[in-house]
């Protein structure tokens, strides 16, 4: 079992310790994960290393949970709180580190990458801390996600428990440049969009000058990010109606896209989804967009690949030629083929070359492999942008849909018809 290590680091520090507030809680588990790193031959530090950038926070719950069962006794609140926390950065961290996406394939390279990795593990931020200056009402209650320049946090308001909110701060000094980046695509958004849409989290307030750590702040997808929903065990996730969440991310995208503004870092960690009982997918991250009106009006939204932006997994191949020039609409549509395929074959995986067999075996209709093909297809023959794509997406008739109260369902005669022997 993969989480075996992090599971008996778990269990080793809840049966041995004495805990003594969260400082102590960070050293333990740190010098504990360093040990076994000098111990551990390479072969199972590079399954550590896995195990810490795949752990969702269900799965870190869960660890904890058994933890305190086999033991016969409990964290203290504050303590398991804050190993949570640590364990989610890890992984956030571990993933960054795996630059392709692919766990395992840095750490072969360096062993002293887990140290790197410990130097900065522990959030800058803190569990109940104000959000920032002058915004004492809102409190940080849990670690959400540790991107390149910082962290994101839910945060309640004070007096009133169930108004969430994220925030999403500027913990690296080296940041600065970034904030400036975000804020200007944040505000380009606004200003191409100024009716919120349902499928991009909205943005409610912005903090920079004056911050210690400059921050944003988001309407609060409950649910977690796609890439957790792909990683977490499927017995333990709600479920999902994949056509549901791809027309909803290409709803999000066209309606940027059709006000010249792309994405260019589509990917699961990128896109979340609310706690309503059917979720609904938004985007968010717009850190890396290309807000270009002059380009689209031009017809010719290109950029020359030495700029390129994104995160290399989901980037288009024509990227890696340096006298390709890159459109950024077709480079967003390339990297919704690739969640696409990720959600159908429930992994964090490149596409093989043979995707449209994976994408059979997994039972996935023909339909949805053509399309998915034209997402990945190369550049000349690709889905031009969100807005063609959406055009193909709303030709499906749904697999099931509902029949509202009173009404007969007609449909169902109509698919009884259809299939007799089995009539769904
Ligand atoms: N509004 C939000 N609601 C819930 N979770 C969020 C929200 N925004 C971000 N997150 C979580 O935090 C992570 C990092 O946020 P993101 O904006 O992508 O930062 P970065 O630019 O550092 O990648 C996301 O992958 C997601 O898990
Ligand atoms: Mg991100």
């Amino acid at each position: 079992m993969i989480q075996g290590i992090l599971q008996d680091l778990i269990n080793e520090i809840l049966a041995g310790a004495v805990i003594a507030g969260g400082a102590s809680l960070y050293e333990q588990f740190k010098l504990r994960l360093l040990r076994r790193a000098t111990e551990t031959p390479s072969r199972q530090l590079q399954e550590l290393m896995a195990a810490c950038a795949g752990v969702t926070s269900g799965q870190i719950q869960r660890m904890i949970a058994e933890a305190e069962h086999r033991n016969g006794r409990a964290f203290p609140t504050e303590d398991r709180q804050l190993l949570c926390e640590l364990l989610r950065n890890l992984s956030h961290g571990a993933q960054l580190l795996s630059q392709s996406g692919r766990p395992t394939s840095v750490y072969l390279r360096s062993e002293r990458l887990l140290e790197l990795l410990l130097q900065d593990f522990q959030p800058v931020r803190r569990h109940g801390e104000p959000a920032g200056l002058g915004y004492t009402e809102w409190i940080l209650d849990r670690f959400l996600g540790r991107g390149a320049f910082g962290e994101v946090w839910s945060a309640k308001r004070k007096g009133c428990d169930s108004w969430r909110c994220a925030f999403k701060f500027f913990t690296q000094p080296e940041a600065r440049e970034w904030v400036q980046r975000e804020q200007n695509n944040l505000m380009a958004l606004k200003d191409a969009l100024p009716s919120d849409h349902p499928n991009i989290v909205r943005l409610h307030d912005m903090s920079i000058e004056g911050q210690k750590y400059p921050f944003f702040q988001f309407e609060y997808a409950a649910a977690g990010s796609l890439e957790e929903w792909i990683l977490e065990d499927p017995d333990q996730r709600t479920p999902l109606d994949r056509s549901k969440v791809i027309y909803e991310i290409v709803e999000g995208l066209a309606a940027t896209h059709e006000k010249g503004i792309f994405h260019r870092d589509i990917k699961p960690a990128n896109i979340v989804l609310s706690d309503d009982p059917e979720p609904i997918t938004k985007l968010t991250d717009f850190g890396l967009a290309k807000t270009d009106l002059a380009a689209q009006v031009a017809g010719s939204s290109t950029e020359t690949a030495g700029l390129l932006a994104g995160t290399r997994m989901y980037l288009p191949p024509e990227s890696e030629t340096l006298v390709t020039r890159v459109d950024p609409a077709k480079q967003d549509i390339f990297a919704v083929g690739v969640v696409w395929y990720q959600l159908c074959v429930e992994r964090i995986e490149q596409p093989p070359y043979s995707f449209a067999r994976r994408l059979a075996a997994h039972d996935v209709d023909s339909h949805t492999i053509d399309l998915i093909t034209r997402c990945l297809a190369a550049p000349e023959e690709r889905f031009e942008n969100a807005m063609e794509l959406r055009e193909h997406l709303r030709d499906r008739v749904p697999e099931h849909w509902e029949v509202p109260d009173g009404m007969y369902d007609v449909q169902y005669l109509v698919r009884e018809a259809l299939a007799p022997a089995d009539p769904v």
